[in-house]
């Protein structure tokens, strides 16, 4: 548990964007030149989370590597991204090692430009195994996380207020559809 110093609104935001990883994630997985967004298909992906699903390249060295469960430096990685309101993300990625690797993270507001950001994982390997030294596979996979975080933590915090739920109050492109999508709904449960 962190505290941040942003909106959960542009949190919601950010965890729902795939296409902030060349710039905001070039320190941990993000390749600069990737920028070009797929096409996104919003639908329901399971009983709680609505989003999508798509694949990205992404570097795959150091602390990722493990976390992938081996393979190239350069890999595809099959993902998908969804929300439950009010403020909870889950991302589930699907590596070609057969490793499966969900990501929980949830915002909770404390004030307007302050929130609690919580994260929980699952994996479907042995994380108490031995990577080198003393370090296990949990060990990786949690700093490495931490590290994620923080790259979303510093570009949020450079930012005021909260994200607007106005329609047409940002411009939106394909890569915004999930967040627009969130922004509707959760517009309408705290509006009703
Ligand atoms: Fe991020």
């Amino acid at each position: 548990m962190q505290i941040w110093n942003t909106d959960s609104t542009r949190m919601i935001d950010n965890m729902l964007d795939i296409s902030h990883f060349p710039y905001t994630h070039r320190g941990t997985f993000g390749i600069e030149q990737e920028t070009v967004v797929p096409r996104i298909k919003l639908e329901q992906l399971d009983e709680t989370f609505f989003g999508y699903g798509y694949e990205v390249k992404i570097n795959n060295v150091g602390s990722a590597k493990v976390m992938a469960g081996g393979g190239d430096d350069i890999i595809n990685l099959q993902m998908t991204t969804g929300f439950a309101l009010p403020f909870s993300v889950l991302s589930t990625m699907s590596y070609e090692t057969g490793v499966e690797h969900k990501l929980f993270m949830t915002a909770a507001p404390i004030e307007e430009g302050k929130s609690i950001y919580t994260f929980v994982i699952w994996r479907n390997d042995d994380v108490s195994a031995l990577v080198e030294h003393d370090r296990t596979i949990a060990n990786e996979v949690i700093d490495f996380s931490f590290a994620v975080g923080l790259e979303d933590q510093m570009m949020l915090e450079k930012l005021e207020g909260q994200l607007s739920l106005e329609q047409g109050a940002l411009v939106d492109v394909q890569a915004d559809k999930p967040s627009l999508e969130w922004r509707r709904r959760y517009k309408e449960l705290v509006t009703s």
